[in-house]
């Protein structure tokens, strides 16, 4: 049961770790536990969660022990200090169609939090929730849902990565009335994970002005033609476009109609760490924790998330880099230790403006070859 702690719960994110199987000989894992370590040091949360795309699950199917003993490496630093963790379900971890057997497994393994509790035909593997009770244990005072936002569309080219679909938000609206009768009639303060972003995000950007092109952030898909920047007032660190869903399919809405909902937590995309408020809701998103798949340099990161049993409905949160830790990285070469969040940016622009300077070029080129051909057709020199 999770409680309240000297009118405190804390929690403790991580986000898309990606581990695999080499784990054991890799310096990838050795940095990751060591900011696992620092980060449960310095913040002693009361709770942890896995934002998804936690482990490989490539071999699930064919070493389902191979993938347990990795995905209790992984936790090993949080269950040895006898702290709860929650895992979600990335888009990765439905890649290879054994989600059930990842569920199944991480619900075995002790101390770690993911089970369905979906009937069998909602959509996803491991929608859950948890509630946060009085410090005497008897009363639910806080929610926590655990959302699984699936893996790619139906139609890849009218949406590319999947969206929670509408039996998962009746589920949740049904659940969350529920809540609301033992609350007293009113919503119950609650918090959601979920690996993929609602489109709303978005919203935390504005369009960057010409000059401000060498800061800006390049839009995903049907966005890739505007460059964003985060609107005042949000924080962090806005690295890449966010791979959100290209429809939307109502989930913040129902948010917003069922109440309660304080802040969202998301995974996903391994660069952006930035965080803001939209329509009164909290969007806050996790880079990766790790340095298996694209990583920022020495930029993994946590974000501690503080709440006040006094006052239910706020909260705070910080966010720590793997350098500001103090710690020292191994498994990334000099150049890509030392690159800045920046100059990661800046490299996918300058790839970006080569680009069209490239396509330029070529059409000038071509032009200028029909011309030349057509005057020699005429008779010039
Ligand atoms: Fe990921
Ligand atoms: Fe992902």
């Amino acid at each position: 049961m999770l409680k309240f702690n000297n009118g405190k719960f804390k929690i403790l994110i991580f986000g898309d770790i990606h581990e695999t199987y080499d784990y054991k000989t890799n310096p990838k894992f050795k940095d990751m536990q060591k900011l696992m370590n620092a980060a449960l040091e310095e913040y002693k949360p009361d709770l942890c969660v896995l934002m998804g795309d936690n482990c490989s699950t490539g071999e699930v199917e064919k070493d389902p022990d191979g993938f347990k003993k990795m995905m209790e490496a992984v936790i090993k630093p949080i269950t040895d200090r006898k702290i709860p963790v929650a895992a979600i379900l990335g888009n990765h971890e439905h890649d290879h169609g054994a989600e059930d057997k990842v569920v199944e497994i991480c619900n075995s393994i002790e101390g770690l939090i993911m089970r369905n509790d979906t009937p069998e035909e909602i959509t996803g593997n491991a929608n859950f929730k948890e509630l946060i009770y009085s410090e005497d244990g008897k009363t639910p005072e806080f929610c926590l849902w655990f959302i699984d936002s699936n893996n790619l569309g139906e139609d890849k080219d009218v949406c590319h990565y999947d969206y929670v679909h509408s039996d998962q938000i009746r589920w949740f609206e049904d659940e969350s009335a529920k809540l609301r009768e033992i609350n007293g009639g009113v919503p119950m303060p609650a918090f959601v994970f979920q690996h993929i972003p609602v489109p709303e995000e978005y919203k935390l950007f504005r369009k960057a002005k010409i000059w401000e092109l060498p800061w800006a952030t390049r839009g995903f898909r049907g966005k890739s033609d505007t460059f964003y920047m985060l609107k005042n007032g949000c924080k962090g660190y806005l690295g890449e476009g966010p791979c959100a869903p290209d429809i939307n399919n109502g989930q913040f809405a129902s948010w917003k109609r069922v109440g309660g909902i304080l802040a969202a937590f998301f995974g996903h995309d391994h660069l952006n760490d930035f965080s803001g408020y939209f329509d009164d809701i909290y969007l806050a998103q996790h880079k990766t924790s790790g340095f298996r798949a694209y990583t920022d340099g020495c930029h993994s990161m946590v974000r501690c998330v503080t709440i006040d049993e006094n006052n239910l409905n706020s909260f705070t949160d910080e966010i720590k880099h793997f350098k500001e830790f103090g710690l020292k990285c191994e498994c990334l070469g000099p150049i890509f230790r030392n690159f800045t969040d920046r100059e990661s940016r800046n490299i996918h622009i300058a790839a970006d403006a080569l680009y069209v300077l490239g396509g330029v070029a070529t059409a000038l080129i071509g032009i200028k070859h029909i011309k030349s051909r057509g005057e020699r057709k005429n008779g010039k020199k």
